[in-house]
């Protein structure tokens, strides 16, 4: 009864969706930003552009939020303390309790209350990410290189004399969960357990449509991964050990510790955070290599070009196409007037093929010099785990090119997922 009940409710909401997009197409001379489009999905940079030379904080009434796609605009936003990322303190949360509370989500409505750094505003968010930061530091993540190495390299003999493969199935997805299982220290043996919550957790973030099955999958991986790791911490608390989570539990600033509730809330955001995005930076990056065979070439002949070909991949097609902020106060910001609670979309994708920050947006370079994005965030959310996912990719990269010199992209087109909040691939055939 409570899926049908939500299946109605998801429908109606598509349908004023649709008339108010109509109705914005109408008023605005043809034009109407459609999420759910298939011509947005394939080539979403059209519309932002379209957006940002309307007016680069366009607003959209059926998203019900304000785009912003000017490069200027959006690390000015990101950085200015008017505007937050704590959902809690706003209208729109009611929608979320509500939701949570009729669907028997305790355990999610408890980490609503209680979020990780990434939905909280300073100070919390200050203290407890500076905490976290015991566990980035550079040279633990470069000692995870040869690990990593040898994770890819078990992934890639899996296509021992294959022809074709699909390598989102066979590296892109796999890799981060293993990465960050093992940084974790968990036990080999819970390794399946855990890519397949991990796979399951992100089936409802930005989805277009997302089914109730996929929604429910979701919310049963949220809750049994904080169940789980709960249960780790508690287990290690008193004999941590030489790994990530003993870095958290060791971690200490003025006499200052993470409680429990803190550092599980904290492994369950890098799954959320470090999973997908590097899985689709992978796919996405090797999508526009392939579809470019003179830089192909060009990067086979010199892995040192590796690294700026990466940046150029997170700035051509990023993983996380816009992150959120809200108006923290009623507030005059760029000679208009907002509420506070007003929702802002902070459009990555859009700012990084501003003209007026990369000359020539729309053309994949890996040779570009100077690349500016936005695709690890700004400021004081700017993403931790970005060395990481550069580690990764690099070698990622490396490997492919080295062990498969003559790949190319399958005869089929992959679909993009339909998502406006991540951007990515299901499915990516190479032939080899
Ligand atoms: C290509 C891969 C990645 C991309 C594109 C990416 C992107 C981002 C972005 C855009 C943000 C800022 C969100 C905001 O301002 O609202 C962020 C934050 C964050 N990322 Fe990443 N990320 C990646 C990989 C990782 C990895 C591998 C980890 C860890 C294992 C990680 C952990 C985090 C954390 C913990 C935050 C929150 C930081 C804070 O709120 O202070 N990310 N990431």
């Amino acid at each position: 009864m409570k899926e049908l009940i939500n299946s109605i409710r998801i429908f109606l909401i598509y349908r004023f969706y649709n008339i108010g997009v109509i109705l914005e197409r109408i008023s605005n001379k043809g034009f109407a930003l459609d999420i759910f489009s298939s011509s947005f999905q394939n080539n979403p940079y059209k519309t932002y552009s379209r957006m940002r030379s309307i007016n680069p904080i366009y607003h959209s009434k059926p998203t019900f939020l304000r785009w912003v796609t000017k490069m200027e605009l959006v690390q000015e936003m990101i950085r200015d303390d008017r505007f937050s990322v704590d959902d809690r303190k706003f209208p729109i949360a009611k929608l979320r309790r509500n939701e949570l509370r009729r669907d028997g989500r305790e355990i999610m409505l408890d980490q609503f209350e209680n979020p990780s750094i990434l939905k909280l505003d300073p100070p919390d968010h200050s203290r407890i990410r500076k905490l976290v930061s015991y566990g980035f530091t550079n040279r633990y993540i470069k000692s995870l290189e040869t690990e990593i190495n040898d994770t890819i390299n078990q992934c890639l003999d899996k296509t021992h004399n294959l022809e074709s493969f699909d390598l989102m199935n066979v590296l892109a997805k796999p890799l981060p969960a293993i990465v960050i299982a093992k940084m974790m220290g968990l036990p080999d043996s819970d390794l399946n357990q855990f890519q397949t919550w991990s796979e399951n957790l992100l089936k409802e973030v930005g989805g277009i449509g997302s089914s109730v099955k996929k929604r429910r999958l979701a919310r049963d991986a949220y809750e049994d991964l904080i169940r789980y790791f709960e249960k780790i911490i508690i287990e290690r608390k008193d004999n941590p050990g030489d790994d990530f989570i003993g870095k958290l539990i060791l971690a200490e600033e003025e006499g200052d510790k993470l409680n429990v509730k803190e550092m599980y809330g904290t492994c369950l955001l890098l799954l959320i955070a470090g999973h997908e995005t590097t899985t689709r930076l992978v796919g996405n990056g090797l999508f526009a290599l392939l579809n470019h065979p003179d830089q192909f070439e060009c990067l086979k002949d010199d892995h040192s070009k590796i690294p700026n070909a990466i940046e150029e991949m997170l700035r051509y097609e990023p993983p996380v196409h816009a992150t959120v902020r809200f108006a923290n106060e009623n507030m005059t910001y760029r000679n208009r007037d907002y509420k506070r609670g007003t929702p802002f979309a902070i459009s990555i994708a859009g700012a990084n093929r501003d003209p007026e920050a990369n000359q020539d947006p729309d053309s994949f370079n890996i040779l570009r010099e100077n690349i500016k994005h936005v695709s690890f965030g700004y400021g004081p959310h700017m993403c931790i785990g970005a060395n990481l996912a550069r580690i990764e990719t690099r070698l990622v990269f490396e490997r492919l090119l080295e062990r498969f010199p003559n790949m190319k992209l399958g005869d089929k087109n992959p679909d993009w997922q339909k998502n406006f909040i991540f951007r990515g691939f299901e499915n990516l055939e190479l032939k080899v």
